[in-house]
């Protein structure tokens, strides 16, 4: 018997979340049986998404139920395989939940290869952040060379990959982001083109500064007023990826809509909302891209590491939607 410590949704937040959310607890862990693993979490991924799969209603997943072990991606290492395609020692990474060990039948687990990066860069980008810039960018918005691609968020998991992938495929790379900091560094060490700070008080100038022949592909992060001003630059037949709108997960009211949307009219855009999961039977060919990208030093990744374990998960969760991160947030148990 193995005693596992999990952080279990106690009730739906409202606005951001609180510590009484959720039970944090130890409990014990019966061991694997036939066909199922036990691994041993290291990394947690702390995803904007996860404070939408704590609220009831309908979405593309069904809410994480009040008493479950919360949704999360984690990467680790099998300590005991009843299951063919794993033998003790391998390291993984998939949908493991927010926990010190997951008892896993294997769906959806797949091996991390340490060799290629360390284990936390499987849940960032070479995990489903990664996949998720990629597959917004190339299947959804369709981006080809010579295209101004815009990113929100771009010092983030997501956005940091999808501004590198622009440069690769010889698109501008525009990166709107929080602070100097932030919008320093994704110029110097990701090579972003341009970076545009949404809270320096003139983000319609210095975005059309950025964007001198105007924007193609907006890979929107975030919404509101930054989705907003964006779409009162596109050009005619752009495309718009709706990846996130991170602005907006924790509202307790509906924010306004889009002022400029007469702009998808006149400049006949097209707007699409995805999921990472869409795209699964592409998974192999954009993990190959990914890692080959990696491999060469064409793709760099930022993450943020968090010690504390399971314990720190509500108030490092909460980071995200304040801009406290700074990239890939990953919480160390
Ligand atoms: N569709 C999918 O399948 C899929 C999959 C993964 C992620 N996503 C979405 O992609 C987006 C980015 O996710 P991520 O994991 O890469 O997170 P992240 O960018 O690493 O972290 C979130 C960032 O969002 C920015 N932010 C938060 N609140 C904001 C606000 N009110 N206004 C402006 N910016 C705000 C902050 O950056 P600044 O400091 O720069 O403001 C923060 O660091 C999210 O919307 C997420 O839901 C979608």
């Amino acid at each position: 018997m193995t005693t596992n410590k999990t952080v279990r949704l106690a009730q739906r937040p409202k606005g951001p979340v609180k510590p009484e959310d959720f039970d944090i607890r130890e409990e014990d862990l019966a061991d694997p049986g036939e066909g199922e693993i036990r691994v041993r979490n290291a990394f947690v991924s702390l995803d904007p998404a996860m404070r939408g799969w704590m609220n009831e209603g309908k979405s593309y997943v069904p809410p994480v139920g009040i008493g479950d072990v919360m949704r999360g991606f984690a990467a680790g290492q099998v300590e005991a395989s009843r299951h063919p395609g794993f033998k003790e020692g391998d390291t993984v990474t998939g949908l493991l939940g927010v926990q010190n060990y997951a008892i896993s039948d294997g769906k959806g687990v797949s091996l991390a290869d340490t060799s290629l990066a360390p284990l936390q860069t499987w849940v960032g980008g070479l995990g489903m952040p990664g996949l998720t810039a990629y597959f917004g960018l190339l299947k959804v918005a369709e981006a080809k060379e010579g295209d101004t691609v815009v990113v929100s968020a771009a010092s983030g998991a997501v956005g940091q990959v999808v501004g590198q992938i622009a440069n690769i495929i010889g698109c501008r790379s525009v990166g709107i982001a929080g602070g100097p900091e932030k919008c320093d560094f994704i110029k110097s060490e990701f090579g972003f083109d341009a970076a545009v700070d949404y809270k320096a008080g003139n983000l319609f100038g210095d975005l059309k500064t950025a964007c001198p022949d105007g924007i193609d592909v907006d890979f929107e992060n975030v919404g509101g007023d930054i989705f907003d001003t964006v779409l009162a630059q596109m050009n005619p037949f752009g495309r718009i990826a709706v990846c996130g709108l991170i602005s907006m997960y924790n509202a307790t009211e509906l924010p306004p809509g889009p002022k400029n949307l007469r702009n998808v009219l006149v400049m006949r855009l097209r707007m699409q909302g995805f999921i990472v999961f869409d795209f699964i039977k592409h998974n192999q060919e954009a993990m190959t891209a990914l890692g080959g990208w990696y491999k060469d030093g064409k793709l760099k990744f930022k993450e943020d590491i968090r010690d504390g374990g399971v314990e720190a998960f509500p108030a490092v969760l909460s980071e995200l939607y304040t801009g406290g991160n700074f990239g890939k947030l990953i919480l160390k148990l």
